[in-house]
């Protein structure tokens, strides 16, 4: 599902150039549920998005489903993106002029148009909030828009769900509600799921944990 190859990402800041990845090699086969772990500043976040093709890298490849996202544009990226990944951000990234229907509704809408009303209900109803179809972000609690995100991340059916600590700011049981629809994505579905996470006792949850250190892989195991 996913190869990447040789990758490097550098920025500039403060005045001098930061290595952010180091050189990662890493391939996630169709299907696989992965974790990635690794102290705060360490290149995770960085990482999934050069796997969503929201960043680019300053070197190396990246392959989704066997495309080469270097050689795309900004709008086969925006497109492929659509059929095929999911993302939960870090910080959820929500429009706040939206309801959660219609927060839902937009993924759906902008690649087949076809339900997408429907589709958007059945999503919210699968994270268990039916009562708050017409809310917008600000009334709700940092949980239900946490679940609103996952809730849109999953819309479209993806083959790929790329999760930044999607749990980050959540109690234990909100937590165990996206973790389970997560799993429940991946067994039910066969998603291939990348999920981002401190917690080692989400992490272990996966089939395979990868450690990041400094931007490198410095341990890669089956749980
Ligand atoms: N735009 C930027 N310019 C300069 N440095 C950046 C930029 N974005 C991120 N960094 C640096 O890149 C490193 C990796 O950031 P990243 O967000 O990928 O870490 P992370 O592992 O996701 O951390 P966390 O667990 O805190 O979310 C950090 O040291 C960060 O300061
Ligand atoms: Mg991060």
């Amino acid at each position: 599902m996913i190869r990447i190859q040789n990758l490097h990402k550098s920025l500039h800041g403060g005045g001098h150039k930061v290595r952010i990845i180091n050189d990662l090699d890493l391939h996630i086969p169709a299907g696989q549920f992965i974790a990635i772990t690794g102290p705060s500043g360490s290149g995770k976040s960085t990482l999934l998005g050069l796997m969503a093709g929201l960043d680019s890298p300053t070197n190396g490849d990246v392959f989704l489903d066997g495309k080469d996202l270097t050689q795309l544009d900004e709008n086969q990226l925006a497109r492929l993106r659509g059929q095929k990944v999911g993302i939960i951000f870090q910080s959820f990234y929500l429009i706040p002029t939206l309801t959660a229907h219609e927060n839902v509704s937009i993924p759906s809408e902008l690649s087949s148009g076809n339900h997408s009303e429907e589709k958007a209900k059945e999503a919210l109803k699968s994270v268990d909030l039916s009562h708050r179809l017409n809310h917008y972000p600000r009334q709700l609690s940092g949980g239900e828009q946490q679940r609103l995100a996952v809730a849109r991340a999953f819309v479209n059916n993806p083959k790929l769900i790329l999760a930044d600590e999607p749990t980050g700011n959540l109690d234990s049981a909100n937590s165990e509600i996206i973790i389970e629809l997560l799993e429940k994505l991946h067994h039910q579905h066969g998603v291939t799921l990348v999920l981002v996470t401190h917690e080692l006792d989400i992490a272990s949850r996966a089939e395979r944990i990868i450690g990041l250190e400094d931007g490198r892989i410095v341990s890669d195991t089956a749980s």
